[in-house]
């Protein structure tokens, strides 16, 4: 029975399985590996074969076709023996050496240890663009998938887990972000622990065009599409606001008309958030909902004036500066309904 079971997700690993492997057997756990390799074509699999014999303690999953790094895991895990699994990439990019600091927190209790790129004590060689790209991703993450938000490196590839507390089941999209799933569909325990992110030793990265959607309709899907919801229902609400207005103009005074107007689409734009934007989460409380929602679009309001104001002040175009506004004051507002009227902090 081993402690810790570490999966090697490999695709075109050749020139870099034997150094890592060497370097983990070095650590002295007791630990076994498994090597999930997707066909490549540059022998790694005869590369695993090879350390098989070398080591007692290598499995080898083959399967046929790229099938991605979430899916490599579930089917590692399926057939691992020991309680706590790590995942890692085979390029040298991630330091084995930080397995025995992350074991050591998962067996304080921890179920998962994230290899963090973004804490302090970390270290990180990616270059200017790729940083770029993962650190807008990662906003991206935060904004849209609130059961990340305490991870700062929610899309790092390099961590380790607790069997028993994690489900896999959903992994089945062919995605990188296997972390981020495993974050979004538990209600796990998360500590970060520093690393230095290497250069990769081998080959180049597999990381394309196809990763990458996968990965935004990974993001899409544990949101919920909640964003996408939310700006439809807005959208329905400027119509009854226009609407009502409209009908209310010739018998009222122009500002009590659109007062009316306003709190019709706040209160239409509620019904139809609680109803079926949030409808995954409680349904909170109506009377009580609607004024924190009232406080949320008030608050979203000021903001978006505030920046309309100050970019014109900046000689902003005045509905350029309008639109700017607009779009912070959705922000503001998303964030407030998920934070502060629906509560969306828990795992779909
Ligand atoms: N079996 C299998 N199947 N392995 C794969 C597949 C696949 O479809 N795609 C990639 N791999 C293996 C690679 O051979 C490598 O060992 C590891 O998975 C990670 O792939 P890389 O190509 O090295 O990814 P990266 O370095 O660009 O991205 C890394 O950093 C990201 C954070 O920026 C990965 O760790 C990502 O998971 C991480 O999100
Ligand atoms: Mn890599």
């Amino acid at each position: 029975m081993y402690e810790l079971t570490v999966v090697l997700p490999t695709y075109n690993e050749a020139g870099n399985l034997p150094a890592l492997v060497h370097r983990i057997e070095r650590l002295g756990l007791n630990s076994e590996i498994i090597v999930v390799d997707d066909g490549s074509k540059d022998g790694t699999a005869e590369v695993a074969r090879a350390l098989m014999n070398e080591y007692g303690n290598i499995k080898l999953i083959e399967r046929e076709g790229k099938q991605g790094i979430d899916t490599a895991v579930r089917d590692a895990a399926a057939v691992a023996s020991a309680d706590y699994i790590a995942v890692m990439d085979s390029d040298l990019q991630h330091p084995p050496e930080m397995l025995p600091v992350m074991l050591r927190e998962a067996r304080s209790g921890k179920d998962i240890v994230v290899a963090s790129r973004y804490v302090t004590g970390s270290a990180n060689r990616m270059g200017l663009m790729r940083r770029l790209v993962s650190r807008a991703a990662t906003s991206a993450v935060h904004f849209l998938v609130p059961q990340a938000k305490n991870i700062r490196d929610p899309l790092s590839g390099f961590f380790l887990f607790y069997r028993k507390a994690v489900s896999l089941e959903e992994a089945t999209h062919g995605s990188y972000k296997i972390l981020l799933e495993i974050i979004a569909r538990n209600r796990v325990s998360a500590v970060e622990v520093p690393f230095s992110f290497g250069e990769r030793y081998s080959g180049k990265s597999k990381l394309g065009l196809t990763e990458m959607i996968r990965f935004a309709s990974l993001t899409f899907r544990l949101s919920d599409y909640r964003a996408a919801k939310f700006i439809t229902v807005g959208l329905v609400g400027i119509a009854i606001n226009e609407g009502i207005l409209f009908m209310l103009e010739p018998h009222a005074p122009l500002l009590l008309a659109s007062a009316v107007a306003v709190e019709a689409s706040i209160v239409s734009n509620f019904i139809m958030n609680n109803t079926w934007t949030f409808r995954r989460k409680a349904k909170v409380g109506f009377f009580r909902g609607l004024v924190k929602y009232n406080f949320v679009t008030i608050v979203g309001g000021i903001i978006n004036i505030l920046i309309l104001g100050m970019l014109v002040f900046a000689h902003f175009e005045y509905l350029a500066a309008n639109f700017i506004g607009t779009l912070f004051g959705f922000a503001a507002n998303y964030l407030g309904s998920e934070g502060i009227v629906w509560h969306v902090r828990l795992p779909n």
